[in-house]
């Protein structure tokens, strides 16, 4: 690990212009992240826009190969055929990347990190850190504690995604659909396969040859490398749903030690980044609407899973442009 001693940083963001660089921006502003420099970059469309950045307009310019000399921090967030290109670039030029695709997480080089979890694997870092998938992220915030008191085996969830998740042009899509409903016009489904709007779709990410997707096979290779847990088996079916904003994953879990619901609830409660929101008398749950925009999780519906032994079900609901990726990647910042 290059050590990062600063009084403040040059910073890079790489898809300063999407759903996710932008949230990377507020959280750097709002965290009073100690930014000396800052240098955004996206494609030849976005060159000469302007993005406010502590009261100061910075220029958007366009990412070339040579666009990283003397930046301390590199963060990604354009995609995977952008980083496979220019996260080596940016490596190579001396900044430490932070990297939102899904490009490098299962490279043993690569430490995969979430702080509260393994932030100490930042240090085994070679001048890339990967982010999680934001699912995952999600997932884990919850499961982890769990599986500390509990010793978790094996999952089996399903998933309710935003469409922010997938970017700008799939939350201006789900837009455009709610209108078109509204004004009896055609819905246009361009970055979905189907209509989102007043739909629910069983994919997100491609098919791979077993019938799963790559997202949700994310979710055992991720959550394995992140609790160090070889071990660790997740069946998962990723869900996109027509929220704009928060993932919510049902997950039941089943784990090597007798269970209970007072003990769990007592270390969700505790557990960091995390809101324990289980009254369900009151009709107190997590939801998307109420995770939107916050830095912590939201984690309820605790109970026995009645089809297994040593189970718990629980419900958790969280911001993944937030924990899912800028504030993450933030947060590894922020330890190096
Ligand atoms: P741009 O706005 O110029 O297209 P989102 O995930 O919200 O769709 O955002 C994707 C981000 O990745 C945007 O900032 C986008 O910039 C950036 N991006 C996409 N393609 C390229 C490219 N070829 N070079 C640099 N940045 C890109």
């Amino acid at each position: 690990m290059r050590p990062l001693v600063r009084k403040s940083y040059r910073i890079a963001v790489v898809g300063a212009t999407g759903a996710v660089g932008a949230e990377l921006l507020a959280v750097l502003e709002r965290r009073g992240f100690p930014v000396a420099n800052l240098r955004l970059l996206a494609s030849a469309r976005s060159v000469g826009k302007k993005i406010t950045f502590r009261g100061d307009d910075v220029r958007v310019e366009e990412l070339r190969e040579n666009s990283f000399g003397e930046m301390d921090i590199a963060f990604f967030s354009a995609g995977g055929d952008i980083s496979r290109k220019f996260v080596p670039l940016a490596r190579d030029a001396g900044a430490v990347v932070i990297d939102n695709s899904s490009v490098f997480r299962m490279d043993p080089e690569v430490p995969l990190v979430m702080p509260e979890i393994n932030g100490a694997d930042v240090a085994d870092h070679r001048g890339i850190i990967a982010n999680p998938n934001c699912t995952t992220a999600v997932t884990l915030m919850a499961l982890y504690p769990l599986h500390l008191a509990f010793g978790v085996r094996r999952i089996f969830a399903s998933s309710y995604q935003a469409v922010s998740g997938t970017g700008a042009r799939a939350i201006a899509e789900l837009k455009q659909q709610v209108a078109a409903a509204h004004l009896n016009s055609p819905a246009i489904a361009e970055v979905y396969p189907h209509p989102i709007a007043f739909n629910v779709l069983p994919q997100v990410d491609s098919f791979l040859p077993d019938g799963y997707t790559k997202e949700e096979m994310k979710m055992q290779h991720e959550g394995r490398r992140i609790m160090h847990l070889p071990g660790f088996l997740a069946s998962v079916t990723c869900v996109r749903v027509p929220v704009y904003r928060a993932h919510s994953v049902a997950v039941s879990a089943e784990f090597a030690r007798p269970v209970s619901v007072e003990e769990a609830r007592d270390v969700l409660a505790k557990a960091p980044g995390l809101d324990l929101l289980d009254e369900p008398a009151r009709n107190i749950y997590p939801m998307p609407l109420q995770a939107a925009g916050k830095d912590n999780c939201q984690v309820g519906r605790v109970r026995l899973d009645c089809a297994m032994q040593n189970g718990l079900a629980f419900w958790v609901s969280g911001d993944q442009l937030l924990k899912g990726a800028a504030l993450n990647a933030v947060q590894i910042a922020e330890l190096l």
